[in-house]
């Protein structure tokens, strides 16, 4: 009974094994959905019935499996690199220009694969069978996510044919693009926020602690590169995408060999016309020298290797319908005219809203109500209505008229000295109560967790919070009479308003939302001071001269101080143990020493910590950082899809450091 029973077993992992490779790497399905189904339950009872049969290679271990409550760490064997990108087509031609002036004489083919849109993974296989799967981390530590990788379909737990040794191999986890519309749907159905693009929701399903949620995602490999590898040769990175299909592992289903400018460029027009219809989404191509032999000689720059580049196609416009337009009121009472719009998906996001800016905004371009907008968006930034389509007008469009009163609280609205700002000048006014608390509880801010937009929604109508000292003396009861907030958020709601009493003051000091006043200039407050009372009681002048604050800044802190009620919110937030000193400054060792002295730093792309830690790190010693490039910039901190500020830095000169580099600095 057990021998035919294991004889059953061994046939049913093979079948299923086999149909996701055809549902997953051919996309020729040659059973139906169902019936794949009921191979799945049968081996499923098999293995339950005789429980000595189950296995950790079994495909039924790919979805479920105990949740886990944090994710530990793992050292890549080859480290995680990333890569430099460019959105223009002579960058691209001159990238190819560079190989051949530093490899010349030599024929440098090159190979060029769609860019997926997702999240780079590691994984490793050992004698053919998966022994983890990691997240890129900073590049060298990642963290440990095979439970959740274990439940993607189109990841094998143990490959197929002769398997090196040790193969370490990357790629990208996407979320199918129709999958993610019906996860999107069903999410909004239960009141939950949807996701904002594949990729964020891609990312977020690879962080779940419980991966039976992450079985449930629509997610997919696609691999595309090795790290180490051990018992297999190979010369030239086209030489992968066959041995990576005999060991039954998916890679993208199409790519291109060229040893031109013009066919890199015909290559990547073409992935261009045909991307649309891939399941994932991509945002680029990524052009790779073939030839390993080459690539070694070629090497790598600060940042990246000079043996590849991701080009990102530009901009992608929809055409839509502007239902409405609606009107925010800002935390400083700025009045925001918004646009409802048809739902589009732009460049791997759904759009339903866009800021239409100001008033004098609708009117240069000549934006109605119930026009076809034409919307923009590229990468990370935000979506903009760049235009409308006149010729399509019907004669029913609106012409938009700012309202004389503000929609929240009805008071007069006023227009600023510019004339371009329209705002309500009602301090008592509950939309900019609202927001205010909401940017002090942000993360860039106090980072009071849970008091996003609904929760202080809940907590201003219902009269619990009028000003940001009314969050400290929120207790259980005053929490449990809202709605959805059970014991254990109360609990973590309590908890994560205490420990923001103890954040440094230029925190505190941003948080509080005074006009003007930005990050770096409540840093520069801060470090100048060192507390809320020599702040408060300083003179105008005095605050006029600290570099980073200037007249402006200067003036407006000293009159945000003038008024009664906002000293008194601050001897609240003290009354109840909110920090109002910071401590001097930890000496570095010999200052004048440390590579950070009186240099300015700008941070920008995605890095593996917050950037306001690590602002904090370089300020400890020494350093200086400031938001925008300038020639007074010393180094800019580049982390992955680094934008216009690379560009900027590039053109000016100034030193580009990745990451790695920067934790060199630091040692
Ligand atoms: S190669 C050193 N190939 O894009 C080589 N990366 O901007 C590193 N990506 O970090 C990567 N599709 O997360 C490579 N076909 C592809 C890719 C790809 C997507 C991601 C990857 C990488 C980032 C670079």
């Amino acid at each position: 009974m057990t021998a035919s029973a294991a004889a059953r077993a061994a046939e049913l992992r093979r079948l299923i094994e086999e149909h996701n490779q055809r549902y997953y790497q051919e996309a020729a399905p040659t059973i139906s959905d169902r019936e794949y189904d009921e191979l799945y339950r049968e081996l499923l009872d098999l293995e339950q019935q005789h429980p000595e049969l189950a296995s950790a290679d079994s495909p039924t271990q790919k979805v479920g499996g105990a949740p886990l409550t944090a994710f530990s760490q793992v050292t890549h064997r080859a480290p995680m690199l990333s890569l430099d990108n460019t959105y223009s087509e002579e960058e691209l031609a001159e990238f190819y220009r560079r190989l051949q002036r530093l490899l010349p004489d030599e024929k440098i083919p090159v190979v060029i694969e769609p860019k997926v849109d997702g999240v780079a993974v590691s994984l490793l296989y050992e004698n053919g069978k998966l022994k983890y799967a990691a997240t890129r981390g900073d590049g060298t530590v990642g963290d440990d996510i095979t439970q959740n990788v274990r439940t993607i379909r189109s990841v094998p737990l143990v490959l197929k044919g002769n398997a090196p040794t040790l193969l370490e191999i990357r790629g990208e986890v996407y979320m199918e693009k129709r999958g993610f519309a019906q996860l999107n749907e069903a999410r909004i159905k239960e009141g939950l926020p949807p996701f904002a693009n594949p990729r964020n929701s891609a990312a977020g399903s690879l962080k779940q602690l419980d991966p039976s949620i992450t079985a449930q995602r629509p997610l997919g490999v696609v691999l595309y590169g090795t790290g180490a590898v051990e018992g297999a040769e190979l010369s030239r990175h086209s030489e992968l995408f066959p041995l990576l299909k005999k060991l039954g592992l998916n890679t993208a289903e199409r790519w291109w060999i060229a040893d031109s400018e013009e066919d890199i460029l015909s290559a990547i027009h073409e992935l261009d016309r045909i991307r649309r219809d891939f399941v994932y989404e991509t945002d680029g191509a990524v052009v790779k020298v073939d030839s390993f032999k080459q690539r070694e000689a070629l090497g790598f720059t600060a940042k990246s290797p000079r043996w590849a580049i991701a080009y990102k196609y530009a901009a992608e416009r929809v055409q839509t319908r502007l239902h409405d337009i609606f009107i925010q009121v800002g935390r400083t009472g700025v009045l925001t005219p918004v646009a409802a719009l048809e739902p589009v998906l732009v460049s791997g996001s759904t759009v339903a809203r866009a800021t239409l800016h100001n008033a004098e905004e609708i009117q240069r371009k000549d934006i109605r109500i119930g026009d076809i907008v034409v919307l923009e968006k590229a990468g990370e930034v935000i979506p903009a209505v760049v235009g409308v389509r006149a010729d399509l007008r019907v004669g029913s469009e609106r012409e938009f008229q700012m309202p004389t009163n503000c929609p929240e609280c009805g008071s007069t609205v006023q227009k600023d000295e510019a004339q371009v700002a329209t705002r309500c000048v009602n301090a008592q006014c509950p939309a900019q109560l609202r927001r205010r608390i909401e940017h002090f509880a942000s993360r860039g801010a106090m980072d009071i967790e849970g008091f996003g937009e609904a929760m202080v929604t809940q907590l201003v109508s219902k009269g619990l919070v009028g000003d940001v000292a009314d969050l400290y003396s929120l207790d259980a009861a005053k929490l449990g009479s809202l709605e959805r907030v059970g014991d254990k958020s109360i609990r973590n709601l309590l908890e994560a308003v205490r420990a923001s009493k103890g954040r440094p003051l230029w925190r505190l000091l941003f948080g509080i939302g005074i006009l003007h006043v930005g990050v770096t200039s409540s840093r520069a407050l801060a470090s100048h001071f060192r507390s809320i009372e020599r702040l408060m009681n300083s003179a105008a002048e005095e605050l006029q001269q600290i570099p980073d604050v200037g007249e402006v800044v200067g003036a407006s802190i000293h009159a945000f101080f003038q008024e009664r009620g906002n000293r008194n919110v601050f001897e609240r937030l003290a009354a109840a143990g909110v920090r109002m000193v910071d401590d001097a400054p930890a000496p570095v060792a010999d200052a004048a020493a440390s590579p950070f002295a009186a240099t300015t730093w700008v941070i920008t792309g995605t890095l593996s910590q917050p950037r306001e830690e690590i602002a904090e790190t370089i300020i400890a010693r020494g350093g200086k950082v400031s938001g925008s490039v300038s020639k007074k910039t010393s180094y800019l901190l580049a982390g992955e899809d680094a934008g216009s500020k690379l560009e900027k830095a590039k053109k000016l000169g100034v030193r580009v450091i990745d990451e790695a580099g920067f934790k060199k600095m630091l040692d």
